[in-house]
């Protein structure tokens, strides 16, 4: 359905400018056309104009985080994208079983099924116990579901299949975790509409409310592996460069990093990284 609202490229500036005036968030480098989307929805939602939107996020923060939270998009999956997953294991086995630590970042978690999905990969594979993960996200109301570990059954049921297609099956694995059960990680009631993760797990990752604009790594450590899936879709090319710029210095030298499946990296950065499958791995540098 098309929409009646019709925003000028004036008022995104102006709405953007005054969003990094009262606050430490720039949304200036976000793709356009998804910022002005985002912005037409909570127009269209809420039934207000964009003056109404300035004016009262200039004056009540609470306003203003309820707006930045409107204007991400944090749509996500349990084992997003099976195949993927497939190829994270590959390089697990691969390049940093022997490691005596890995350090792992998912940045741009939402509510966390992706972390979720990764320490179940990493208990099977026997590796968890040596895995510190932090993850973070910019929204901070996905971020407390995540440090929950708590989902709506009927949300998540859509996904449960993903576990079996990312662990189980033959094409992706090789049959290789054939005994792998959801159960062990996971206590489902349909009934009570819930799905709860198994405090094993729900103890183990630091999640944080970080901003990927700021290019600022609050973990002062570099990491083996970054994962930052379906996130840089929303940045322009030259906020997408630097994030990625960012990801490269925060990297051990074997270190790789995972963008989405229809995500990817072009231009001269390209040449930092190695594409090997869905992963990119990072060169040494010189
Ligand atoms: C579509 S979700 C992707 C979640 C998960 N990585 C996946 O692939 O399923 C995108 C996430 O990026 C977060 N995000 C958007 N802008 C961000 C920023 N500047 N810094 C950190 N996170 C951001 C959003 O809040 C949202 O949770």
């Amino acid at each position: 359905m098309s929409s009646n609202i019709i925003i000028s490229k004036e008022e995104i500036n102006r709405l953007q400018y005054a969003i990094k005036k009262v606050s430490s968030y720039d949304f200036s480098d976000y793709s356009y056309n998804s910022f002005y989307r985002r912005i037409e929805k909570i127009l269209e939602d809420d039934k207000i104009t964009i003056d109404y939107l300035i004016d009262n996020l200039t004056k009540d923060y609470n306003y203003l985080e309820r707006v930045v939270r409107n204007i991400t998009v944090n749509t996500t999956e349990l084992f997003r994208d099976p195949e993927t997953w497939f190829h994270i294991r590959m390089a697990l086995e691969q390049k940093y079983a022997a490691k005596k630590s890995i350090n792992i970042w998912h940045a741009g978690c939402s509510s966390g099924q992706e972390v979720y999905s990764l320490m179940i990969l990493l208990n099977e594979l026997g590796l968890l116990e040596k895995a510190s993960i932090y993850a973070s996200d910019i929204n901070e109301a996905v971020l407390n579901v995540a440090i929950s570990g708590r989902y709506k059954y009927h949300e998540l049921s859509d996904y449960i299949d993903n576990f079996d297609k990312a662990l189980n099956s033959d094409e992706i694995n090789h049959g290789k975790f054939p005994h792998a059960d959801i159960k062990k990680y996971m206590e489902i009631n349909r009934f009570k509409d819930f799905v709860q993760m198994k405090e094993f797990l729900v103890e183990k990752p630091l999640f944080i409310k970080h901003d990927l604009v700021s290019c600022e790594n609050i973990f002062d450590r570099d990491f083996d592996l970054i994962l930052c899936r379906n996130v840089l879709i929303y940045f322009n090319h030259d906020l997408q460069n630097k994030v990625i710029n960012f990801f490269y210095d925060n990297l051990t030298k074997d270190g790789c990093l995972i963008i989405g499946r229809h995500e990817g990296i072009i231009g001269s950065i390209a040449s930092n990284f190695q594409k090997k499958d869905a992963i990119y791995f990072r060169r040494y540098s010189l």
